[in-house]
C-alpha cells in the first residue's frame, strides 16, 4: 500500500493520547477502553504499558444480554440490532433525568408471532450493572497489581474511559462510586484511537525529520519504542 514506515502500537495507547493524555510523561494513568468485543484496561506511564488486562466483556454482550433479558422476562426474541438501539437509548448503569420506556418488536418464541414488548430504563440499567461487575472486577485486579510508586499517580489523575461504552449513561458516576477516584470520560470515544494515532503519527514524523533517529531504516529497528528519544 506504499507504506514506507510501519509502527505497530497497543490500540489502547492510542486511546489514551486520543482521550489528551500525554502518555510520555513519567505519570501513571489508568485507561479503560470499553469497546465492541474487549474492554481493555491498562497502566501507561512513561510511553510503557505497566500492566494490561483484558476481558471480553463489551459492548457486543450487553447487546447480548439485553437478547437474553427479553426473551427469558417476555419470551420475546429481539434481533441484535434492536437490542443495540435499546442500549444506545436506555442504557444507564446510575439513574438518569429523563428515564422512560422504549417499544421494540420481536417474535414470541411460544406462538411465532410479532409481538411489542415495552422496556425501561431501569430494566436495561440492571442488565448493565450485571455485565459491569466482570469489568469492575478486572479494574479491581489492575489497581491491586499496580506498583506501589504509581498509587500516588492513580489518585491524582482517575480513570480515563474511552470507547463506545464510554457513552453508557451514569459510567462516570458508576466508577467513582466503587473506586473513589476521579474519572474521566474521552471528549471523542468512537473516535479516539484514530485520532490519538494521528497526533502520534505526527509526533513520531517530526522527530523523524529532526533527525532523532537519522534514516528511516534505523527507525524501523526502533519501531517497537519509536518515541524514545
Ligand atoms: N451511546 C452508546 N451507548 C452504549 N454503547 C454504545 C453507544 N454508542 C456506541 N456504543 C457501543 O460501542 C461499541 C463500539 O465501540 P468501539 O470503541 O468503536 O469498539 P471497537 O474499538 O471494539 O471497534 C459497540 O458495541 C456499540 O454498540
Ligand atoms: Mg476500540
Amino acid at each position: 500500500m506504499g507504506g514506507e514506515l510501519v509502527i505497530v502500537e497497543e490500540e489502547v495507547k492510542m486511546s489514551a493520547i486520543g482521550a489528551g493524555i500525554d502518555i510520555e510523561l513519567p505519570k501513571g494513568n489508568v485507561v479503560i477502553d470499553i469497546g465492541g468485543g474487549t474492554t481493555d484496561i491498562a497502566i501507561i506511564s512513561a510511553n510503557d504499558i505497566v500492566i494490561s488486562r483484558s476481558v471480553k466483556v463489551a459492548g457486543n454482550v450487553f447487546d447480548e444480554e439485553i437478547k437474553k433479558y427479553v426473551r427469558s422476562e417476555y419470551n420475546v426474541a429481539v434481533g441484535e440490532r434492536t437490542a443495540e438501539n435499546v442500549k444506545k437509548e436506555l442504557g444507564s448503569l446510575s439513574k438518569y433525568k429523563g428515564e422512560r420506556s422504549v417499544s421494540i418488536y420481536g417474535q414470541d418464541i411460544v406462538s411465532g408471532l410479532p409481538k411489542e414488548v415495552i422496556i425501561s430504563s431501569e430494566e436495561v440499567r440492571n442488565v448493565f450493572v450485571n455485565a459491569f461487575s466482570r469489568i469492575t472486577d478486572l479494574l479491581i485486579e489492575v489497581m491491586e497489581n499496580t506498583p506501589p510508586e504509581l498509587a500516588g499517580d492513580i489518585i491524582g489523575n482517575g480513570l480515563t474511559i474511552c470507547g463506545g461504552g464510554a457513552l453508557v449513561r451514569g459510567i462516570k458516576d458508576y466508577f467513582t462510586g466503587i473506586f473513589n477516584i476521579p474519572c474521566r470520560i474521552s471528549p471523542n470515544p468512537l473516535t479516539g484511537v484514530v485520532e490519538g494515532a494521528q497526533i502520534y503519527q505526527k509526533v513520531v514524523n517530526t522527530r523523524l525529520n529532526n533527525d532523532y533517529y537519522g534514516k528511516n531504516g534505523n527507525a524501523l529497528r526502533r519501531k517497537n519504542n519509536p518515541t524514545l528519544v
